[in-house]
């Protein structure tokens, strides 16, 4: 008999680039009996999981409000497919990994694309969003707000208006951010947002949050993907007619995350947020490690740390993981080996656990807390 691999039994903290802990009621919700996607009892809890969308984008009630069946990348997929005619024309604001992925995905559904770049570790500047408007009629604008690979958030709000006065579609990727700091749909009078489970929601990966306005669908082409067509996803979230098999397990923790983050309530769970940030900001500097991004540009939910000179990045990272049970995130693309990220998401964004990081960090160093 071959030797095949167990299923874990430890605990692990999550503190990388997702996923992030997921609290023990959302575990147990995983465990409820199966229902089928047209089960009348499943169906009412599509109905409050819409609910609990809007509310924590802060959507108009207009929008529909809904979940993509995949990850956060099935969601960008999602975005793009549904608004993008062959020859419509994107400008794509690239601050890292993320916003290039979401420049590809644009490009691959026949978009022009253009991009405007940023220089990693940077949150983009409004004025350079407004000049690059200036000579061209883009049909979408496309950000990311927070970006993961770079620990920095980029000013939506500030973005939001220059967009609308142009008449274009905005798009914003709000995987990293939704749960962690503002995101507010209806002030930014945006089109398409989305996210995902497994981060700020504290939910696994599988279902992922949109909310599409009114005017993203009027003149909308067919969606090229059968899969995440808003129309079909419409039909079956509103009107319960069949387009695949949703998840019910997946179904019921993002219901149970999605009340738990209500039941806290977001201005107490962004500045749960900030206060988690805040102490992993001064814990790290007590051990002689700083954050990467500049204070202005920076995501509290994804802490991207410098790494100091002669240090072998892969062994910290794999002592962390083996002796203290915690997992933290490499650098992607040109931050690799530059930095580390540390992601406080969701129920992980507590003070308890920057200290665990923090002291594992000062042991995986030989550094004194
Ligand atoms: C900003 C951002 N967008 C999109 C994605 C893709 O999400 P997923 O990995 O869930 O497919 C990620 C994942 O980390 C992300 O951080």
């Amino acid at each position: 008999v071959a030797l095949m691999a167990t299923l874990p039994t430890t605990d692990r903290l999550l503190l990388g680039p997702g996923p992030s802990p997921i609290s023990s009621r959302v575990l147990a919700a995983l465990s409820s009996p199966q229902r089928s996607h047209l089960d009348p009892e499943l169906l009412d809890l599509l109905d409050d999981v819409r609910g609990m969308v809007g509310q924590v984008f802060r959507a108009p009630a207009d929008h529909l409000t809904v979940a993509v069946s995949g990850t956060g990348t099935a969601a960008m997929d999602a975005a793009a497919s549904n608004l993008v005619e062959p020859g419509m024309s994107v400008l794509a604001i690239v601050t890292g990994y993320f916003g290039e992925r979401l420049a590809q995905i644009f490009a691959r559904q026949g978009a022009y694309v253009e991009r405007l770049h940023v220089e990693w570790g940077r949150s983009v500047d409004p004025a350079a969003v407004e000049r690059a408007m200036v000579d061209n009629r883009f049909d979408i604008v496309a950000m990311v707000h927070g970006e993961t690979s770079t620990g920095v958030c980029n000013p939506v709000a500030a973005i939001a208006p220059l967009v609308r006065r142009r008449d274009a579609l905005f798009v914003v990727d709000a995987v990293t951010s939704l749960g962690t700091v503002p995101v507010d749909v209806t002030a930014w009078d945006a089109d398409v947002v989305y996210s995902c489970g497994q981060k700020g929601l504290g939910a696994p990966p599988g279902l992922s949050p949109i909310s599409v306005s009114p005017r993203a669908r009027r003149g909308a082409p067919t969606s090229h993907n059968f899969a995440c067509d808003f129309a079909q996803l419409e039909a079956f979230w509103v009107r319960r007619q069949y387009h695949h098999t949703i998840s019910s397990p997946l179904v019921y923790a993002l219901h149970t995350a999605l009340s738990e983050v209500i039941e806290e309530g977001l201005d107490a769970r962004w500045a749960r947020h900030q206060t988690a940030h805040q102490a992993l900001v001064d814990g790290l500097a007590g051990i002689g490690l700083e954050l990467f991004p500049d204070p202005q540009h920076r995501l509290v939910s994804l802490n991207a740390v410098r790494i100091p000179p002669g240090i072998d990045e892969k062994a910290v990272r794999a002592r962390l993981l083996s002796r203290h049970g915690i997992e933290i995130g490499a650098g992607l693309g040109p931050l690799a080996g530059r930095i580390w990220r540390i992601g406080l998401m969701g129920s992980g964004a507590t003070t308890g656990n920057v200290q665990r990081v923090v002291a594992a960090l000062a042991e995986a160093l030989g550094r004194k807390p």
